[in-house]
């Protein structure tokens, strides 16, 4: 625990360039995530390790120029010991990087989505982080989001009576797909999922963040408390015309993918009631927000909202639907732990990704 007005220091692992400026590889989510840290109020950049040095040193020039540059994260860690480390590397370094960093013991690592590419390897860093009683926090930060905190709270107070089904709809399983199969699971309370029944075609798969992506599938899963959920990824998800649509036993709930991004319709009424929270669902406060309630878990001894075991439980969906398709077959859940069945798929030939 530590006292409400303490100082904590922050290192960053994968600097990165902001989206869209000279030298990005990507979107620089380490940027946003100095931004948190910065509105916190509490935190101060203490080092960063990048193994461009380039993007290493403009990180520090526009955040905290006193701040120490290292291109090994491991002797960065053995020589700052800092309190919250921020990874922001691609998702096939996540395992390997937040399981090396733990056992120096950091108060809370924030991790960049989704877990890793494996699922033994998502599974480790939750387990290695837990052994070394370090929070692990993974950024599915949209639970933060105006819309997104708006729709649980109508869920909650009875707008549309008990949750019965979800369904959910966007343009991939493992990158955006984390973020979507997250709402549901923040939804319907981090309730367990106990089976899944998936299936993903090949063509036209692409590599998000250097991972690996199925070109479109579907996802079907139940949860332990009896609600049923299915999630359609590929191209054609906008037909969907919905993010999330929740349907209760008296009403419907939808997360659109654009404004007004919330409306609701109440079971009887012909309409749809817009609601307008002033907030996208891609705002980089859920981030700063995200952040705040990491540091309030830290200060209370509590477990933030992001918590790896919430994270868990989506990622299980995503190497459980990729399992599924392989065994053709429902797979009863938890998921053993192993490598991705699609990787494995792709790498023995049994699938041929297109040239
Ligand atoms: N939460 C969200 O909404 C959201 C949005 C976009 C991206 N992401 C996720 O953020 C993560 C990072 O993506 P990004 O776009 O910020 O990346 P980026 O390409 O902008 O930056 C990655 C940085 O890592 C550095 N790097 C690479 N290998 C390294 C190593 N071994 N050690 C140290 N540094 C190394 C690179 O030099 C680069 O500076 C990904 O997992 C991605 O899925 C999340």
């Amino acid at each position: 625990m530590s006292t409400p007005s303490s100082e904590l220091t922050v290192a960053v692992i994968g600097c990165g360039r902001p989206l869209r400026t000279e030298g990005s590889t990507g979107f620089g989510m380490a940027h946003r995530h100095m931004a948190g840290y910065q509105q916190s109020g509490r935190c101060r950049l203490a080092a960063v390790a990048d193994l461009s040095r380039e993007n290493a040193e403009a990180f520090v020039k526009e955040h905290q120029p006193d701040a120490a540059l290292f291109s090994d994260y491991r002797e960065m860690m053995e020589q700052v010991r800092p309190d919250i480390v921020s990874v922001c590397l691609w998702p096939h370094l996540h395992a390997e990087v937040v399981c090396g960093a733990a056992p120096f013991k950091p108060r809370a690592i924030f991790c960049e989505k989704p877990m890793d590419i494996h699922w033994d390897g998502s599974l480790r860093m939750h387990e290695t982080c837990r052994e070394h009683g370090v929070i692990l926090a993974i950024n599915h930060q949209r639970r933060f989001n105006l819309p997104l905190a708006k729709a649980k709270a109508l869920l909650d107070e009875g707008a549309i009576g008990a949750l019965r089904r979800m369904e959910g709809a966007w343009h991939n399983l493992a990158d955006s797909g984390t973020h979507a199969l997250d709402m549901m699971f923040f939804f319907n309370r981090d309730e367990p999922a106990e089976w899944v029944l998936g299936q993903i075609d090949i063509r036209g798969s692409r590599k998000v963040f250097g991972a690996l992506n199925a070109g479109h599938g579907i996802s079907s899963f139940r949860f332990k408390n009896g609600v049923r959920a299915v999630y359609h990824f590929g191209p054609d998800s906008g037909d969907f015309g919905f993010l999330v649509r929740l349907s209760g036993e008296s009403g419907e709930i939808e997360i659109l993918p654009q404004s007004p991004w919330l409306r609701l319709r109440r079971t009887g009424s012909a309409a749809w009631e817009t609601v307008d929270t002033g907030e996208s669902i891609h705002d980089d406060k859920a981030i700063y927000r995200a952040i705040a309630d990491l540091i309030q878990a830290l200060d209370s001894g509590g477990r933030p909202l992001l918590d790896s075991e919430n994270a868990l439980r989506t990622t299980e969906i995503i190497f459980a639907t990729h399992e599924s398709s392989r065994r053709r077959a429902r797979v009863d859940l938890p998921l053993p732990p192993g490598p991705c069945a699609l990787l494995s798929m792709v790498e023995s030939g049994e699938l041929k990704l297109e040239n």
